[in-house]
């Protein structure tokens, strides 16, 4: 069983997947980084060295081969549920889970790390693409709404409780996990 959390940037895919993961004692993956140790680079050196098609093409690579991954927890990135191909991918091979906040919340986490992200030219530019991606990511399979004061481990927390029990079981390598 597969969980992939998707989600605008700056939602907290990569953290709380890490912490669900470890609560679940189930494996975690972040699909950037794992795109990024293939090409070694970072993704702002990627965009700039090679354009966003080739990190899309790199993107949609690596989400494949997480089909060859039976148990774990995998943050895509903000990307990655925005385009058919990825999200029938992922439909067909786990659930998906939208962390989804408010654009202000966002916007106040990625200004934070702006130059990391070569998605983010301006805050217009931003809340359009922002606008323009909600339709996908409403396409998954459970959404979280992430409040502007919760911590990550109350958003994991709130996240594990909704979890179906199966996908739990099925989750989980300890039988000791429970509710
Ligand atoms: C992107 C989001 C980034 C990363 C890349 C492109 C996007 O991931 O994949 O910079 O298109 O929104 P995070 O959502 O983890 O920042």
């Amino acid at each position: 069983m597969k969980i992939y959390l998707v989600g605008f940037m700056g939602a907290g895919k990569t953290s709380v997947g890490r912490l669900l993961a470890g609560r679940l004692g189930a494996p975690f993956f972040d699909l950037d980084e794992l795109v990024e140790s293939s090409e070694r680079m970072s993704i702002r050196e990627i965009f700039a060295e090679r354009g966003e098609p080739h990190f899309r093409r790199r993107e949609r690579e690596m989400l494949r081969t997480t089909q060859h991954v039976e148990t774990g927890v995998f943050a895509t990135g903000g990307g990655t549920f925005t385009f058919e191909e990825n999200i029938q991918f992922i439909q067909a091979h786990g659930m998906s889970v939208h962390l989804s906040a408010p654009f202000s919340t966002l916007l106040r986490r990625i200004g934070d790390k702006a130059a990391e992200r070569p998605m983010f030219r301006d805050e217009e530019s931003l809340r359009e693409l922002y606008q323009y991606r909600l339709r996908y990511y409403k396409m998954s399979d459970i959404t979280i709404d992430v409040r502007d004061d919760e911590s990550i481990p109350e958003v994991t927390e709130r996240l594990f409780m909704q979890l179906p029990p199966d996908v739990l079981g099925r989750l989980s390598r300890s039988p000791r996990i429970q509710r």
